[in-house]
């Protein structure tokens, strides 16, 4: 195991530029660049700030990004028409739609409307339904993100350990307890139903924390030398900040800190691998659209 506080940050970077020497390697040999559409509607403010590091870090590894930015009044089917003309651009092979969408556009009609072989965010009924039965499958990018610190950063020895998910949602709760799953972890998923969590976390030698809820998960609730990811990106009014506020994950991490092995900071943790695995998917989905053989990044 490497050091206690897991620096995604450099993990990402190191990916980042492996992946960079991929694409100048697709373009040299097969002509190939993978385009990255990335349909953000509305304007949500953290949105359009994760949606601006996508852009910048698609463009950084060398991948062409297409920008769609649409007003907040875009109607279903104005967005259904963009994504069937994507979903047939030879230039395009991965399509992102930002979540939350506007409440006039049901989010579900829209990620189905997305080529499965296009879906980089792996929201697609048929790509969760593939990871779910163990074939090869778009994996959503956050929980892929996770696997990666834990199985290759970590390398915990995964198969048989008891992991606890923390949140139930379709973008990372599922799919994250679907992986550790076919990893061979003894995986819970708790969620606000869940009645006694510190005993669930008592028992956890992995906990990933994706509850939308700033410093939810204490330490005292942790078991000695557990794991802690945690996938929370929450705003915390602070006076003192520069901003006004402060970014807080799930975990309140200086008390988890003390009882973990490992555990991710927020921020520098599990949100710059959640886009290296956007990059790492778009590639993918490249290689597979053209039939070029796969980069191992
Ligand atoms: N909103 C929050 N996380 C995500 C994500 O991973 N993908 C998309 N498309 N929207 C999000």
């Amino acid at each position: 195991m490497t050091e206690k506080r897991i620096d995604g940050k450099a993990v990402a970077q190191e990916l980042r530029r492996a992946m960079a020497a991929a694409v100048t390697d697709l373009k040299a040999k097969h002509g190939l660049v993978p385009g990255l559409a990335v349909v953000l509607v509305g304007d949500h403010a953290p949105s359009e700030i994760y949606v601006r590091n996508k852009q910048k870090s698609a463009k950084e590894v060398g991948l062409n990004s297409y920008e769609y930015n649409l007003p907040a009044s875009t109607s279903q089917k104005d967005l259904l028409k963009l994504i069937a003309d994507l979903n047939v651009d030879k230039d395009v092979h991965g399509i992102l739609v930002q979540l939350p969408l506007p409440n006039q556009i049901d989010p579900m009609a829209v990620l189905s409307a997305i080529d499965p072989a296009k879906d980089v965010d792996g929201f697609h009924v048929t790509n969760a339904g593939r990871l779910a039965v163990g074939l090869p499958a778009m994996i959503p990018c956050t929980p892929k993100g996770c696997l990666y610190l834990l199985k290759d950063h970590l390398k915990l020895p995964l198969a048989g350990m008891r992991a606890l998910v923390i949140g139930r949602s379709n973008i990372v709760g599922k799919p994250m307890a679907a992986l550790l799953l076919a990893e061979g972890c003894t995986v819970t998923v708790a969620h606000s139903k869940t009645k006694d969590l510190p005993a669930e976390c008592a028992q956890a030698d992995i906990i990933v924390a994706a509850v939308g809820r700033a410093e939810f998960v204490k330490g005292e609730w942790i078991k000695p030398g557990a794991v802690v990811i945690d996938v929370g990106i929450n705003r915390v009014d602070d006076a003192a900040a520069a901003k006004g506020y402060r970014v807080v994950g799930d975990v309140d991490f200086n008390s988890a800190y003390e009882k973990a092995s490992a555990i991710t900071p927020v921020p520098g943790g599990v949100g710059p691998m959640t886009i290296a695995c956007l990059l790492s998917n778009t590639i993918k989905a490249a290689c597979v659209i053209t039939g070029v053989p796969r980069p191992a990044v």
